[in-house]
């Protein structure tokens, strides 16, 4: 049964990157005869600029009827002055909240190859590969009520509210120790469970869905130490899982670790593994349009999304092998470039993993 998969090529950077990674996906997809369709789309400044909305009902409808899609990024200054109401990241987050989009999976792996990109000692990273489960459609992030009011006194007050249902920790804690199950067995929920109500009743369910989980380790971390920890151990760690806003913050804490955020994938999945494939980074509008993005991070979500979405593990396989062979080579755009290797561009990169395959 074939695939569809929708493209979105997004702002700034992000048609550069994506049509590289689906140069490789094309590829694969000749190479393996897998069957996959395209359909595309618009989002964030490119949907603004042609419809004067972030996310159009087509693309939404799209994004529906496909079995998995291709972000590469949105945003960028030429959108920046808008009312925040239509601003590119509100399609982002619309389409990750209609599609129910709500485990967010970042990978942080270290790649022996690029040891020396990161700012850690060789002893505290070599080797580090963790995910952090990020929930992603609940939380502070969407919690009502929100806004900034005037109290009696005329002084104005912002407010927020972190609200977490408990099926909303339970969908998010057993895709954690699914996870879990597949790679080292261990997961760490991260909370503020001494301070937040709301994070008491998180760290209550996590609990108890552990009884169902009896091969796989459960501990539990205050989110301040578990930033510490990130930094001072990262190894420690195998599955960490929390909520949105925490996920946020440490999930781009654990991608500085590895050195580049141009080589970190993710994933953000339905419940029925539906999901959207974005790199971890934003749309660079400082290097757009110079051809020297690196397109490694896009083309990794291609391999989380044939793992994740659309059942093909063995090509997911191939492409990662064929990542790893290109840094074997020395091949490197600037971000990752070190002394003794070959500096290379967004299109020759790309070119290599295609080869490489
Ligand atoms: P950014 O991730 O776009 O860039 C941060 C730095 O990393 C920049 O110096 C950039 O040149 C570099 N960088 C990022 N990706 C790279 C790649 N593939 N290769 C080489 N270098 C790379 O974050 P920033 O600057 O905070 O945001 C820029 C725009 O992106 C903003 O409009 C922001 O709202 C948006 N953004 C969008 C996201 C998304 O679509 N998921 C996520 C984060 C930011
Ligand atoms: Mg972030």
């Amino acid at each position: 049964m074939s695939k569809t998969v929708l493209i979105l090529p997004g702002d700034g950077i992000g048609p550069e990157i994506v049509a590289e990674a689906k140069k490789v996906l094309d590829a694969v997809n000749h190479q393996e005869n897998l069957g996959i369709e395209y359909s595309h789309g618009k989002l964030g400044g490119a949907s603004i600029d042609e419809y004067g909305v972030p996310l159009s009902d087509e693309t939404l409808a799209l994004a529906r009827e496909s079995d998995a899609i291709l972000l590469g990024a949105v945003g960028g200054p030429k959108w920046d002055e808008l009312d925040s109401a239509i601003r590119p990241e509100k399609g982002l987050l619309k389409i990750r909240s209609e599609l129910e989009l709500f485990a967010n999976l970042r990978p942080a792996i270290l790649y022996p190859q690029l040891a020396d990109a990161s700012t850690l000692k060789p002893e505290v990273v070599s080797g580090l590969d963790i995910l952090i489960v990020r929930e992603l459609t609940g939380g502070i992030y969407f919690g009502q009520p929100r806004g900034i009011r005037t109290l009696e006194n005329g002084e104005r007050q912002g407010y927020n509210t972190y609200v977490y249902a408990e099926h909303e920790i339970e969908r998010i804690g057993r895709n954690a120790f699914e996870m879990a199950r597949k790679r080292n067995k261990k997961v760490c929920s991260v909370d503020k469970a001494n301070v937040l109500e709301a994070t008491v009743l998180w760290r209550e369910v996590m609990d108890r869905l552990s009884a169902e989980y009896p091969d796989v380790e459960l501990s539990h971390m205050y989110v301040d130490n578990a930033a510490m920890q990130l930094v001072r151990a990262p190894k420690q760690f195998d599955v960490l899982v929390t909520g949105n806003m925490f996920g946020d913050i440490l999930s781009d804490a654990a991608a500085m670790l590895t050195g580049s955020i141009g080589m970190l994938p993710s994933a953000s999945l339905d419940k029925n593994g539906c999901g959207m494939y974005e790199p971890c980074h934003g749309s660079a509008p400082d290097i757009a349009g110079q051809g020297i993005a690196n397109p490694l991070a896009t083309i990794l979500s291609v391999a989380m999304m044939l793992r994740y979405s659309l059942d093909m593990p063995a090509a997911a396989e191939q492409i990662e092998t064929a990542v790893s062979k290109v840094l074997d080579q020395g091949l490197r755009t600037p971000d990752i470039y070190t002394d003794g290797m070959k500096k290379v561009s967004t299109s020759e990169m790309g070119d290599a993993v295609v080869a490489a395959l």
